[in-house]
């Protein structure tokens, strides 16, 4: 069974996955390292971003590889190097091209595939495309002043200037990645969700906890 979890940056979905993963014991994809990699493949090819074919053939040339919670590209360990702003916003705007999507959605299928369709998976787009028969879906928001301080604190960076820096670069790709046409980020019409603004982090996977034993629990799955 596929768990997708989706929703906005600096909402907390990685934490949210891994923790749910851990506590049944399953596998978790995170599929913005996927395209962050994605966009690593095409600085590293010194591509024009804006040549849609020469981004394509970068992805497409490029292995990306997602292996127990790390990115690899071309065979290499590159989880910390994707985490920089460039690629940050060098991976919002390669998402945003649809034949790069079709390479990238084909490997996170196979992904999930290989482990015998037994998977939590995070992103922006699982419960409306990638997996639209996920057996769970859950959208994570949060207030974007809440996001904001989180993503902060994440990058240790938790003093009020950097906050609004921070919060500047969130709204921006939010309105990139929610207003593309290839796949926005959106809820799908079944998805549960939840705000977790005023929730703890325990509180937020307990309840993906219950939905995804109340999942299990359903004939189908028995
Ligand atoms: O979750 P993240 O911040 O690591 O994602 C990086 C970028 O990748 C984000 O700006 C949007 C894009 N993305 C996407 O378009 N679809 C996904 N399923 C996951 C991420």
């Amino acid at each position: 069974m596929v768990i997708a979890i989706d929703g906005p940056g600096g909402v907390g979905k990685s934490t949210v996955t891994q923790r749910v993963a851990a506590a049944r014991g399953l596998d978790y994809l995170d599929t913005g390292a996927t395209y962050r990699a994605a966009a690593l493949a095409v600085m590293r090819a010194g591509v024009d971003p804006s040549d849609g074919a020469a981004v394509l053939e970068a992805v497409a040339a490029a292995s990306i590889e997602y292996w127990n919670g790390s990115i690899f590209l071309d065979g290499r360990d590159v989880s910390s190097e994707v985490r920089t702003p460039e690629i940050t916003a060098a991976s919002s705007a390669v998402a945003g091209i649809p034949e790069v999507r079709d390479v990238v959605v084909a490997m996170q299928r196979q992904w999930v595939q290989s482990r015998g369709g037994m998977a939590v998976v995070e992103g922006r787009d699982i419960g409306t495309v990638v997996f639209p028969d996920a057996a769970v879906k859950v959208f994570l928001t949060a207030r974007p002043e809440i996001r904001a301080a989180r993503r902060a604190a994440d990058q240790a960076a938790g003093h009020s200037e950097d906050v609004k820096v921070v919060r500047e670069a969130l709204d921006e790709r939010d309105r990139a990645d929610s207003t593309r046409e290839a796949s926005p980020l959106r809820a799908a019409d079944d998805a549960y969700t939840v705000d977790t603004s005023d929730l703890s982090l325990d509180e937020v996977v307990e309840a993906v906890l219950l939905l995804v034993d109340a999942a299990r629990r359903r004939p189908e799955m028995l």
